[in-house]
């Protein structure tokens, strides 16, 4: 099978400072990947690059066998990644309803497209506040929002970077049970987070990332199996 994503050699810099070095990472059509390790090394450079928001200074990266480095972040996103921000930044003047409609695309003929409807079947709770403005919503619900939203693209890729991020327990739970439910449908996802023993359970592969470098790469058994990795190069 072709990789749906492949990295190679990626480097990003912000101005004169370098961030990453030889970011390398090949996701299969249909795979759980995480990008892991600490504050500051690099994870969501790698995001922005593969988004071309932070254009790469060198390196390749394919999308379903293309190159998409140097193209400008709107054709990148076209060509069906989507991406939930660190930050999740939805609409705030928005309705929940209005938010999930303004981007809805289907450009990449997927067969079976999101709709309202099976955004509010997985986010129950976006159903009952659907008329609420975005900045009415609690942080959870926003972060469902951003990611119901990424969804009715009807994206190839979804990433997400730090989705977890300050929630509370069970909306955190709520958040991993979604994405629990889109790889059994198939979506191929990269997962940016910091609870290892969930993305142990969700994923199936894992890049650690230390400053600006690839320094593990495995499968969540691997990576199960090494305790000490974890100490190494996560906060664990
Ligand atoms: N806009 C920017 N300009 C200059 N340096 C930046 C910028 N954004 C990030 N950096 C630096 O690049 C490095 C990598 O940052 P990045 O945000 O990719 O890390 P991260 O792994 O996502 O961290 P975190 O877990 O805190 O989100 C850090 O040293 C950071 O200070
Ligand atoms: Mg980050």
């Amino acid at each position: 099978m072709n990789p749906l994503l492949e990295i190679r050699g990626l480097q990003t810099a912000y101005g004169p400072s370098q961030v990453l070095f030889d970011v390398h990472l090949e996701i299969l059509p249909g795979q759980v990947a995480t990008l892991l390790g600490r504050n500051g090394m690099g994870k969501t450079t790698t995001v922005r690059s593969i988004m071309g928001l932070t254009p790469p200074r060198a390196g390749q990266i394919r999308f379903a066998g293309a190159r998409i480095d140097g193209l400008p972040p709107e054709q990148i996103a076209a060509r069906g990644i989507a991406l939930v921000p660190e930050g999740r930044q939805i609409f705030p003047n928005l309705t929940v309803k209005e938010n999930l409609v303004a981007f809805a695309a289907n450009r990449n003929q997927s067969p079976n497209p999101w709709t309202l409807s099976r955004i509010y079947a997985l986010f129950p709770r976006l159903k009952e506040r659907q008329h609420h403005l975005g900045y009415q919503l609690s942080g959870g619900e926003q972060q469902m929002l951003a990611i119901g939203r990424a969804l009715m693209t009807n994206p190839r890729l979804l990433i997400l970077d730090e989705a977890t991020e300050g929630l509370a327990p069970l909306l955190r739970q709520e958040i991993w049970r979604a994405l629990r439910l889109l790889k059994e449908s198939g979506q191929t996802i990269l997962v940016i987070d910091k609870y290892i023993e969930r993305l142990i359970a969700l994923a199936d592969q894992h890049t650690i990332l230390e400053r600006g470098r690839v320094v593990w790469q495995g499968d969540s058994q691997a990576l199960r199996h090494q305790p000490e990795v974890w100490k190494r190069y996560l906060s664990v």
